[in-house]
């Protein structure tokens, strides 16, 4: 049978992380009337990444020139408003005690990171000649940044309804 621990094995286990005076402190600080700025941004590059993506696919089905300028232009706008959405995240990243503390921002943010990166190597490849591009590299490219999309965004997503990571713990509803 199971035996509560003691006082002295709980002090033991407790994690200092969660200790921390900081720890509940998640309340975005880069926000409009609450609402974080950072998640309004991201829509953008998640978006945009797999309409690279798409395009290129339709490029390669079709053989239509419009597609690759297509791909061109999704990932040139959303490589630049992920760099932005990237800075508002790391603004909160470092100004927010309770986001700063937890592991799961860091991760969240090399995740980011790395994902930003290849973004902006899926637009740099399509500079000279956008259609040659497409086949086979910038394809590969594509896919591979929509894989990294979907990781970053589910990430951003747990961080927020894991971890309330960005919400406010002492709300209240509004009158
Ligand atoms: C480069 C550095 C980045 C940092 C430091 C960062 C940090 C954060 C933080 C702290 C949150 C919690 C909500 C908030 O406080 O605003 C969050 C949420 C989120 N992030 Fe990032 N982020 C970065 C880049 C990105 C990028 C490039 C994407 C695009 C895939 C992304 C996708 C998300 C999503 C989808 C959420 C959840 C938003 C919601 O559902 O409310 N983040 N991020």
């Amino acid at each position: 049978m199971r035996t509560r621990p003691t006082l002295k094995q709980r002090r033991r286990l407790a994690d200092p992380i969660q200790e921390h005076i900081a720890f509940d402190q998640t309340a975005s600080s880069v926000a409009i009337a609450g609402h974080p700025l950072h998640a309004m941004m991201v829509a953008f590059p998640i978006t945009l990444a797999f309409c690279a993506f798409a395009a290129d696919a339709l490029y390669w089905w079709t053989g239509d020139l419009f597609w690759p300028r297509v791909a061109l232009w999704s990932a040139g706008v959303g490589f630049v408003i992920g760099i932005l959405a990237g800075i508002v995240g790391t603004l909160e990243l470092l100004i927010v005690p309770g986001i700063r503390i937890r592991s799961a921002s860091w991760t969240h943010f090399i995740l980011a990171v790395m994902l930003l990166s290849l973004l902006g190597a899926n637009w740099i490849i399509r500079w000279d000649d956008a259609v040659s591009a497409v086949l086979p590299w910038g394809i590969l490219m594509s896919a591979i940044t929509a894989g990294m999309t979907a990781i970053t965004g589910w990430h951003g997503g747990k961080l927020v309804f894991d971890y309330q990571i960005g919400t406010q713990n002492d709300h209240s509803d509004p009158p």
